[in-house]
């Protein structure tokens, strides 16, 4: 948001090349859930609680498009041309500050998905210190310390590193004074700033505060907040046999050899079909009946796992995978709660997801209270594969 008299400036460096992306552009045009990354971190800024001048530093020779791109979003956004290395845009910004500024936060635009509650927080602590401010996040990696010959010559403590991100942000006069002084390049404000001998403390980071450096970043990029959100999907499933099959029974992907039989034209196995029609409903790829076609041949005795298996490759073919399954077991045979955990284990390898499996009765009611059959009912959540 733009004020007349800002306290605060937020400095958007976007003039980057991209190299380390390699997307053909540089990095601030690439879109997401289509929208450029530059445009994103302006949104970002534009939620911001308190009023902010919004300098945005772009490619030289970019400077008209971009005041195009942000003339809805953020129409009082000054527009400067960057130089050649990330120390050099900030500068070119900087000079574009407006007078009444006391606070500036510098931040990348590559560091696009920074919530707008990131930079109230980094306001905030320099209002509340009178100095330096960066927000970092605890490093989890164990870092070695090597030689040019690649071997380890120490591990670093962990406890003492943070990994810092951006907005970071100062008062004004420290900051300005840290660029006149600046003799070497900088790959963050911080370090021009302790260079001058000003403390910069380090407040919470947010891991959505992450650099979209390299294409597996612009993936992750993709799969948070791209136009192809990543939802689940549900689906139903049931199934219902009378005993009265051939041989002994097979349920839940078990042989119970003193248990009577269900009748049908495969085994019978109320929970694998109720299992696959909620599978196969959950990806709308129709349901047991119209893909397996329950009189082909092929499928005469066929067991619950055959069918469990061919869903699951359709599944794959169609880019998901089972969360998980949960069925419910409807009738007074077999006792199943002895091979509960067995039955559960049997079917999650065939899916690779948890399966879980309760059963009950009726209480002598219908025609499972009086041991004609039983019934299944499953629900299945299904991922898309990432
Ligand atoms: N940046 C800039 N001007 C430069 C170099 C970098 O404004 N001459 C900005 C980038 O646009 C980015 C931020 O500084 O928002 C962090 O830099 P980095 O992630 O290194 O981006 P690039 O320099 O564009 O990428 P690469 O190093 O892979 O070329
Ligand atoms: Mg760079």
């Amino acid at each position: 948001m733009s004020a007349s008299s800002p306290r605060v400036a937020v400095i958007v460096v976007a003039a980057g090349s991209g190299t380390r992306l390699g997307a053909g552009m540089p990095k601030a045009f690439v879109s997401v859930g289509g929208r450029t990354l530059l445009e994103h971190a302006v949104h970002a800024v534009s939620g911001m609680r308190s009023d902010a001048q919004l300098i945005a530093v772009v490619p030289a020779g970019a400077t008209d498009e971009v005041r195009r791109l942000l003339a809805a979003l953020a129409p009082e956004a000054v527009v400067v041309a960057g130089g050649a290395s990330r120390q050099a845009s900030v500068e070119a910004g900087l000079a574009a500050l407006h007078e009444a500024v006391e606070v500036v936060l510098v931040h990348d635009a590559a560091r696009a998905f920074t919530p707008s509650g990131q930079f109230d927080a980094v306001v905030a602590a320099i209002d509340a210190a009178g100095e330096g401010v960066v927000p970092g996040l605890p490093v989890s990696d164990t870092i070695k310390r090597t030689d040019a010959d690649a071997l380890v010559t120490g591990t670093v403590d962990r406890s003492e590193l943070v990994a810092v991100q951006t907005p970071q942000g100062f008062p004004r006069d420290i900051l300005l004074q840290a660029y006149r002084a600046a003799t070497e390049e900088a790959t963050d404000d911080a370090a021009l700033v302790a260079a001058i001998g000003h403390p910069v403390r380090i407040v919470a980071g947010d891991p959505l505060a992450f650099k979209v450096t390299t294409p597996a970043d612009l993936a992750r990029a993709e799969q948070l907040f791209g136009s192809a959100p990543v939802v689940p999907r549900i689906g139903l499933g049931t199934d219902t046999h009378a005993f009265g099959g051939d041989g002994e029974l097979w349920l839940a992907g078990l042989h119970w050899p003193d248990e009577p039989a269900l009748a049908g034209h495969s085994d019978g196995d109320a929970v694998a079909h109720a299992i696959v029609d909620a599978l196969l409903s959950a990806a709308g790829l129709g349901d047991i009946g119209s893909v397996f076609g329950t009189d082909d041949p092929r499928f005469a005795g066929a067991r619950g796992e055959v069918f469990l298996e061919a869903t699951r490759e359709r599944l794959a073919a169609a880019g998901l995978r089972v969360g998980n399954v949960s069925v419910q077991l409807i009738g007074n045979r077999p006792r199943f709660a002895r091979r509960r955990e067995e039955a559960e284990r049997v079917l999650g390898d065939i899916l690779g997801a948890p399966v879980s499996i309760s059963a009950t009765t009726t209480d002598g009611l219908g025609f499972t209270g009086r041991g004609e059959g039983v019934t299944a009912i499953a629900t299945a959540l299904l991922v898309p594969v990432t």
